[in-house]
C-alpha cells in the first residue's frame, strides 16, 4: 500500500492559488485536491474548472477534484477538459450515479465517488467494480477546519475489507479533519490517500514540512514512506 497526501487548496490563500500549487509539489505532496463546491450541494462557493485550467501548466502533480455540486454530469466534461486528473462526484447529488461515472470513465480521467458521513457503504457497493477511488468523507462537506469524525473509521475498514475481499482495485481516501493524530488512525484503517487543507496551510513551520510531518505520523503504517521522509528531513 502506498500513501499519498492530496493538500486541499481550499485552505490555501484564495490570491495566491499558483504559489500555493508549486509548494505542494515541491514539498512533495503527490496529488493536489481541489475542493469545487456550487452554494447549492454544500452552502459555499469556491472555484470552478477555470482554477484548474489556470494552475495545470503550473504544476504535474494529480490533479484530484472533488466535485460537491449537484448535477455534475454537467461538469465532467469541462473539469476533464481543463486538465483533471481524476474527478470525484457524491453519490447524493447523482440521480443516476452508474452513468455519471460512466462518463467519468469516458472522459479517460480516474473515477471517483464520494460519500457524506451519513451516507452508508451500502449505496456505492453496486459501482465499486467500475472505481478506481472511493473518497469517505471524514467530515460534513462545505468547509474546512473542522473535527474528524471518529465513527467513520469503522466504515473506512469496512470499505477496506470490501474491495479486497472482491479484489477491485479501488483506493480509498479520506477528507477532513486529518492532522497528525488523525492520519495515522485514518491509513491502519486502510486509506491510501489522506487529503489535508487546515493542517497543510496553516502550518507554522510552512507548506513543506507540514506534508514531510504528515509522512512522519504515517511512517508506521508504510514503512517505505518513513523511510524517504528521514532521508529528506535531513536533507
Ligand atoms: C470539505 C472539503 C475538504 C476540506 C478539508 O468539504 O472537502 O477537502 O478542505 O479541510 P481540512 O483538512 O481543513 O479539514
Ligand atoms: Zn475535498
Amino acid at each position: 500500500m502506498t500513501l499519498r497526501i492530496a493538500p486541499s487548496l481550499l485552505a490555501a490563500d484564495f490570491g495566491r492559488f499558483a504559489e500555493a500549487a508549486i509548494a505542494c509539489q515541491q514539498g512533495e505532496a503527490e496529488y493536489l485536491h481541489f475542493d469545487v463546491m456550487d452554494g447549492r450541494f454544500v452552502p459555499p462557493i469556491t472555484y470552478g474548472s477555470q482554477l484548474v485550467d489556470a494552475l495545470r501548466p503550473r504544476a504535474s502533480t494529480f490533479f484530484d477534484v472533488h466535485l460537491m455540486i449537484i448535477e455534475p454530469e454537467r461538469q465532467i466534461e469541462n473539469f476533464a477538459e481543463a486538465g483533471a486528473d481524476g474527478i470525484t462526484v457524491h453519490a447524493e447529488a447523482c440521480l443516476h450515479l452508474h452513468r455519471t461515472l460512466g462518463e467519468i470513465k469516458r472522459q479517460g480521467k480516474r473515477c471517483g465517488c464520494a460519500i457524506n458521513p451519513a451516507t452508508s457503504l451500502s449505496a456505492v457497493e453496486y459501482v465499486l467494480p467500475m472505481l478506481d477511488l472511493l473518497l469517505i468523507m471524514t467530515v460534513n462537506p462545505g468547509y474546512g477546519g473542522q473535527s474528524f469524525i471518529q465513527a467513520m473509521l469503522a466504515k473506512v475498514e469496512a470499505a477496506r475489507e470490501l474491495i479486497d475481499r472482491n479484489g477491485y482495485s479501488v483506493e480509498i481516501e479520506v477528507d477532513g479533519g486529518i492532522d497528525n493524530e488523525t492520519a495515522p488512525l485514518a491509513a491502519a484503517a486502510g486509506a491510501e490517500i489522506l487529503v489535508a487543507g487546515t493542517h497543510i496551510f496553516r502550518h507554522p513551520e510552512g507548506i513543506s514540512a507540514a506534508i514531510r510531518g504528515l509522512k512522519s505520523s504515517i511512517a508506521s503504517v508504510d514503512p517505505s514512506l518513513g523511510l524517504r521522509c528521514s532521508g529528506s528531513a535531513t536533507d
